[in-house]
This record gives structure tokens, sequence and C-alpha cells, in this order.
């Protein structure tokens, strides 16, 4: 039977990168990859279809599917729109639904874009690190959480940062076990000079890490793992950490590598079904002029063959296409430098095609 993957495109450049994403599954499926396509919508655009950010047909086909690719949620001409009906609480709401709680966002640096970064070159050369972020829990989905007006009538907002035990030590098992397939080293990231539930997030994690001898564990502060990053980042192999840490993490890791364009990710639940994308937004200044780099959510359909599909052969091929096109020169305007030739969006897809 056929692999179902449900296609999300969302919002701003969503559809377009989306768009590359999918010419290069169907130039495997040409080649014999066996998998069926479904469409939904999700983020601004499943509010303007059926008045909701994940209406209830796309969680429905969600559950179904094997793999979901997303593209992005969210724009401002939803910023105005009550908080549980933005964009950005479909992307919550389906991995919270499917329990997506471990989510993989690797920094790699393409040795073609060493000189995209901003770092120098013999800082980010040869970087592979691995951020495995907590993506179901946190301070993202802790409760109580609001804006409520005290008896003086002044304005106060508030969320709570929690983590049960179960929670903490599913993702640390998670960043463990990735790390015993790559350099065995796992660096947990948290806040524990301040925070009560880091303090129990580093003694899950310790305690987890005794289950892997082979694995060197280490701890940082959240603020010094955020200078290292930019200081010295190839010491770190694997990072694990909170939601809310990961997502800021990952965002100076992906500058890392020359452009927050070329990072895939993917969000896996503890069957390893899981959702794909790109760890940049919708980018809606630029969405509609065809110049975003489709890139990140050409790799994370790579992901998806290699955790979801296990199809480590096509994964591997997609990777090299993309370092060929790369080694051919071509660069969307966040990767272009001197001396390199600037193509749009749909052309980077169709190099990445004709590469594979
Ligand atoms: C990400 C994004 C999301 C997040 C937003 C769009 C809700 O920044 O995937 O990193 O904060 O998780
Ligand atoms: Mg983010």
């Amino acid at each position: 039977m056929s692999a179902k993957i449900l296609v999300l495109p969302g919002d701003g450049i969503g559809p377009e990168i989306v768009a590359e994403a999918v010419k290069v599954i169907e130039a495997l499926r040409r080649d014999g990859l066996d998998v069926e396509l479904e469409e939904g919508t999700i983020g601004g655009a499943g509010y303007d279809a059926h008045g909701k950010p994940l209406p209830d047909e796309t969680l429905a086909l969600a559950r179904e599917a094997d793999a979901i690719l997303l593209g992005a949620v969210g724009g401002p001409q939803y910023d105005s729109l009550p908080r549980e009906l933005r964009p950005e609480r479909g992307l919550l709401g389906i991995r919270s639904e499917l329990d997506l709680f471990s989510n993989l966002r690797p920094a790699i640096l393409y040795p073609q874009l060493a000189d995209a970064s901003t770092l120098r070159p013999e800082v980010v050369a040869g970087l592979d690190i691995m951020i495995v972020r907590e993506l179901t829990g946190g301070i993202y989905f802790g409760q109580p959480r609001g804006i409520e007006t005290l008896e003086n009538g002044v304005r106060r907002g508030f969320n709570t940062l929690e983590y049960t035990e179960p929670e903490i030590e599913r993702i640390a098992r998670s960043a463990f076990e990735i790390a015993m397939k790559r350099d065995r080293r796992v660096c947990s990231v948290d806040k524990a000079n301040v925070l009560e539930v880091s303090e129990l997030w580093r003694e899950v994690v310790t305690r987890v890490g005794e289950d892997y001898p082979e694995v060197e564990l280490s701890h940082m502060y959240v603020d010094n793992a955020a200078m290292q990053l930019v200081r010295a980042p190839k010491q770190f192999d694997v990072m694990v950490t909170k939601n809310m840490f990961g997502d800021i993490l990952s965002d100076a890791a992906a500058m890392l590598t020359g452009s927050i364009g070329m990072l895939p990710s993917a969000s896996l639940n503890a069957e390893g079904r899981g959702m794909y994308e790109p760890i940049h937004g919708s980018a809606p200044d630029i969405a509609g002029q065809g110049v975003a780099n489709p890139l990140a959510t050409i790799l994370s359909v790579a992901m998806m063959l290699r955790y979801s599909l296990n199809r480590p052969d096509d994964a591997r091929r997609i990777e090299d296409a993309v370092g060929k096109v790369l080694d051919q020169g071509l660069r969307t305007p966040d990767i272009w430098s001197e001396g390199t030739r600037k193509v749009g969006t749909a052309e980077m897809g169709d190099a990445v095609v004709a590469a594979l």
C-alpha cells in the first residue's frame, strides 16, 4: 500500500516553497517511490477556507497520513484575529494533537555556503549540530495562561512553564538515541540556576543518560549556550532543550549555516510518525515574489524519507542533489554572494529535480 503524505502549504511563501518540494516528490515517484499526496489547509489558509487555523478535515487527514509536509503559517492580515484563531494556533494545534513531541532541527553547513554565514568561515566550516527541541510542552502549552485585569485596573499577562517527568524522559531518550547514531555527545540546555522546572529537567536527563553510557552528557545554561553557539558552535553534537529555548537557539543555529532558508526539521511522535517543515516562517515580506529559498522545504522531504518512510537512499539522493545545485553556483537571494548566480524559487526547485 502506498504511503500517504499530507501536504499543508499554509501561508505566505508556504505555497511557493512547498510546490518545489512537491516537484521533488513527483520526480522520485516517477522513479518508483510509492506515495500518494493529499492536500489540506492550515494556518491563515485554514481560517480563510474553514474559519479555523486547524480545520477538522485537516486534522482528520493528518491522523490518517503517514507523514505531513508543511510550508509555513502566519501573516499580518491575521494579526488582529483573536488568539485562538491565529495561524500559529493551527501549527501548535497539529503538533499537540498528533503528539509530535520530538522536534529535530539539524544545523548543517554546506561547505559551498561557508561565505554566506555572518561568522568567519573557520568558525562554521564543517558545522553539524542536531538540536532536539521538545515541541508539545513547556511554556507554549502550560496552564494557566492569559491576560487578566487586576482589581486595581492593572493588566497582567501570564504563562506557565511546566514539564512532567515523563515528558522530560521521552525527549531526553530521543536525544540520546539520535546521539548514538552521531558523535555520541549530548548537551542538555536549561536554566537550572533559576528555574525549578530546569532543576527537574537536569535531574531526569542525567538519569536517562545513565542508560547510554557511551554518550557523553553535558549541561549548559541557556544564556551560555546562546553565546557558545556563536562563539564556537562546532563544540556541539546534539543539543536537547525545552520548547521555547529550542525555538530561540534553533534560529541562532540556522544563521550559522548562512541562511534560515536552508534548514529543515522533523517533528516526530512516539511511533516515528512525523511532520516535516522548514524551520523558517511564512516571510510575508517576500511572499508571491518567487524569490524564497525552497531548499529547507526540499531538505525536509529528505528528512521525511529518512525518518517516516524508511527510504534513506532517496533521502541521500535529495541531499546530494542540493549539494550539486549549490556546486553549480545557483543561489536564491538569501544565500547569494558575489560570483554566484541568483535564481528564483522555481528555478532552484527545477535545478534540484534535474540534479536528482
Ligand atoms: C517555529 C516557529 C513556531 C514556534 C511559531 C510559528 C509558532 O517559530 O517552528 O520555530 O514558535 O514554534
Ligand atoms: Mg521559531
